[in-house]
């Protein structure tokens, strides 16, 4: 009897020392998730014909993002829009855009989509980067192009946000010419592009 009373208390202490080490880690792991805090991203992005529209909705849905489009007050589309777009391109030229929706201060990262004209960022993108002060927030940037010059577009656009040109090359960035913008080949390099973002010391090849 004596032993079935002792047999019967150790198992007691050992489940209440057991549901104290599941409690408390339980306290841990949930401090420590709301310590960490998931970041806030947020998608900003000009797209005059809709691919690099798509690139962003994508990212956003990847990243759990806010998203911006930004609205370039100039009208760039038919015969004279597009040959002044690609004039102000060239020019480096900024434009007047319509007021944002969102505050690019609540955000811890920032992922900025272009077009490429010419090789060069857009005026609205190029507006929005030097109207805003980033420089203290995490940056990818990521645009796109039908065949040539995404990748020196990306480039100018880091150098546009950061003074040192070594930060602007190891900036994230997410270059895609439309054969990219097929679904299984745009999420892998989704994934690519997350995972620097996210995981930035690991190897994301
Ligand atoms: C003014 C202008 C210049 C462009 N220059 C180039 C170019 O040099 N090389 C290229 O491959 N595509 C060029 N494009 C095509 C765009 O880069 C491409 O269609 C891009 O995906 C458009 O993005 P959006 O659909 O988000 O506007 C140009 C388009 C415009 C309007």
């Amino acid at each position: 009897m004596g032993r079935l009373k002792n047999s019967l208390l150790t198992g007691r202490r050992r489940f209440v020392k057991a549901l104290a080490v599941f409690t408390a880690g339980c306290i841990a792991s949930g401090v420590f998730a709301f310590a960490q805090g998931k970041p806030s991203v947020l998608v900003v992005y000009y797209s005059r014909d809709g691919h690099t529209q798509l690139v962003a909705e994508k990212l956003a849905e990847k990243f759990g993002a806010d998203i911006e489009r930004l609205i370039d007050k100039k009208k760039r589309t038919g015969p004279i829009g597009s040959t002044a777009a690609g004039k102000d391109a060239i020019a480096r030229n900024t434009t007047k855009l319509e007021p944002l929706t969102l505050d690019p201060q609540k955000y811890d990262i920032i992922l900025i989509g272009t077009p490429s004209w010419f090789s060069n960022v857009t005026p609205a993108v190029r507006t929005f980067v030097l109207e805003n002060d980033i420089s203290q927030k995490k940056i990818g940037v990521f645009g796109t192009a039908h065949l040539t010059g995404i990748e020196s577009c990306l480039l100018q656009l880091s150098n546009l946000i950061v003074e040192n040109k070594e930060d602007a090359e190891k900036m994230p960035k997410l270059a895609l010419r439309h054969r990219d913008l097929e679904a299984e080949v745009l999420s892998e390099k989704i994934d690519a592009f997350y995972g620097q973002i996210m995981n930035p010391e690991e190897k994301n090849d």
